[in-house]
């Protein structure tokens, strides 16, 4: 297995440990630089940007340190209900002293690949890494039921990216557009922490904490980085070894 399990009894509990750890590195780094941090999207998350806007972790939080991106997005306008910047709008940017300038959105342009090459240009211009794959501070991931990370689908050619930082997503059909950071970005970071509850992802969890597949959640394996899964006991259902077996009866030993 890559990485560290952290198995919590249901999300509320796990949004608490993913909470306390990820206030513990922010103060582990240095306070004269900014925490750059990418959100996940989808809908785990949203609870956990509401804890961290609420007063227990608010006030712990130096806000106007970090910077905040997205480690995905779809390409729909900022207020539609699918956007992960509408999502995290609400449940966090909202409602914590987090700096404008600090807060950094996909810019839709007219094509995903525009956009994609835009974001890139953002992303180098603000680490000032103009070559090179710069080093998130902590990037947040959810798990697809299919082992997708980020906008990283099964056998999709945006996972053999090794050049862009960002990519484009085009499935075609009804499905959304998306610009996704890629592996090598993803894999460049100081910590990667996975958020995945419900027994809906029992299954792909299994797979994902495998090593060696070709699933994106298995190709994430952060060179130098930190990984951490954060599951509740339904997502571990799945995973044998860690199974919870029932106290034995001390009458039927006798
Ligand atoms: C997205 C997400 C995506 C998400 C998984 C899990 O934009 O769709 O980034 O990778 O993390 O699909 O989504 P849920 O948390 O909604 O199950």
């Amino acid at each position: 297995m890559r990485g560290t399990l952290v198995i919590c009894p249901e999300l509320d509990s796990l949004n608490q440990e993913a909470a306390r750890r990820f206030l513990a590195a922010v103060e582990a780094s240095s306070a004269q630089e900014p925490f750059r941090l990418a959100l996940a999207g989808g809908s785990t998350p949203r609870r956990f940007y509401e804890l961290l806007a609420s007063p227990e972790w608010s006030e712990k939080i130096p806000w106007a340190r970090l910077h905040v991106f997205w480690g995905d997005e779809r390409l729909v306008p900022r207020n539609h209900r699918e956007s992960n910047y509408r999502m995290a709008h609400e449940a966090l940017l909202a409602r914590v002293p987090l700096p404008m300038p600090n807060i950094h959105p996909v810019m839709m342009e007219a094509a995903p690949q525009t956009t994609a090459d835009v974001y890139e240009q953002e992303l180098r211009a603000h680490f000032k890494q103009a070559r090179g794959v710069p080093a998130f501070d902590l990037i947040l991931l959810g798990l697809g039921e299919d082992a997708h990370v980020a906008s990283l689908f099964p056998d999709a050619p945006t996972l053999d990216e090794r050049q862009r930082l960002v990519a484009a997503h085009k499935p075609g059909g009804r499905n959304l557009p998306r610009v996704t950071f890629t592996l090598p970005l993803i894999n460049a970071a100081r910590r990667v922490f996975f958020l995945v509850a419900g027994a809906n992802k029992a299954l792909a969890l299994r797979h994902a904490l495998r090593t060696g597949g070709r699933l994106p959640a298995q190709r994430v394996a952060p060179k130098k980085g930190e990984l951490v899964w954060f599951v509740d006991s339904g997502a571990a259902s799945g995973l044998e070894s860690f199974q919870v077996e029932p106290p034995a009866s001390k009458e039927a030993a006798s």
